[in-house]
């Protein structure tokens, strides 16, 4: 079989679980001959051996399975970083990636700014910050050790700085004064997570999703830590943006604004102590 024919083949077997079929497909067969998506394009014709057939077929049953491809390839792009990602740590989203522009707008101009990400899970946040603004110095924090040995590793596999802390939100947040705290904390609730879709409830760790009160916690402690003026940037859940820029404005933060996503789904919340 040629490539073109083994990517048929996976794409319509794969459409039965996945909504993202045909890309599933040509990433792990890009994956399992150690080539780039495109570079299968420009070989549509040429035959698979029998043990390339092997390994992207356990590929495929893998995403049959509704394993993310995320977790499959072991990595995933976020902004201008590669990231690994594995079941320790929640897989970095498109949204979350508004999150850090709306931080970097924030943080345009500020000379050697401090920042804190809370909830850091792969280092995403923090990463990405410490790639994209220079001289600022960021803290990330989680209370799970197994994220946060993940978030070592990319640390080590960026090259970039970021200061590491096992901490619970809950204990109130650490050092400071900062000029930005940001936040993607765990937010669907209790109740929601038997509607997510099997490829997240099956997959990604339930403590990185599911939060009661995480939101809130992040706000209240966020006033101590921040420098007066600085700025609180939060992901929040579809459907939650207008209650929480509310909670902030109760808790005396300023300027709140909404941001929505590449959707048009409002996910994240701003506003300046
Ligand atoms: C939604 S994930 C976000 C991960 C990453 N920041 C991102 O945007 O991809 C939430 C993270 O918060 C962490 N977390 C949940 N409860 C926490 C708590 N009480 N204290 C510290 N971290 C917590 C989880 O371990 C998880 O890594």
């Amino acid at each position: 079989m040629t490539i073109g024919e083994v990517l048929r083949l996976a794409s319509e077997h794969l459409a039965k679980t996945s909504e993202t079929a045909r890309v599933d497909a040509e990433l792990l067969l890009a994956n399992a001959l150690g080539r780039s998506r495109i570079e299968l394009y420009t070989d549509f014709d040429r035959p698979l051996d029998e043990s390339e057939l092997g390994a992207y077929r356990s590929l495929v049953a893998r995403r049959a399975r509704r394993e993310p491809v995320p977790y499959i390839l072991g990595e995933w792009g976020f902004r201008r970083l590669t990231l690994s990602v594995d079941a320790r740590a929640l897989i970095p989203r498109p949204e979350t990636e508004i999150v850090v522009e709306r931080c970097l707008e924030r943080l345009r101009g500020v000379d050697r700014p401090v920042a804190l990400d809370v909830g850091t899970g792969t280092g995403a946040i923090a990463l990405a910050l410490a790639d994209e603004h220079a001289g600022v110095r960021v803290t990330a924090i989680d209370f799970s050790a197994d994220a946060l040995q993940l978030a070592r590793e990319n640390v080590e596999r960026s090259g970039l700085e970021v200061q590491l802390l096992e901490h619970d939100l809950r204990d109130g947040l650490p050092g400071g004064p900062y000029d930005l705290v940001v936040s993607n904390p765990p937010y669907v609730e209790p109740a929601d997570l038997d509607g997510l879709m099997p490829d997240v409830r099956e997959y990604e760790p339930h403590v990185a999703l599911v939060g009661v009160g995480a939101t809130e916690a992040v706000a209240r402690a966020a006033r101590d830590v921040l420098r007066p003026e600085g700025w609180l940037v939060l992901e929040v859940g579809d459907g939650q943006a207008s209650q929480t820029l509310e909670l902030l404005e109760a808790l005396g933060y300023a300027e709140g604004t909404i941001t929505r996503d590449l959707t048009g789904r409002e996910r994240v919340v701003e506003a300046r102590r």
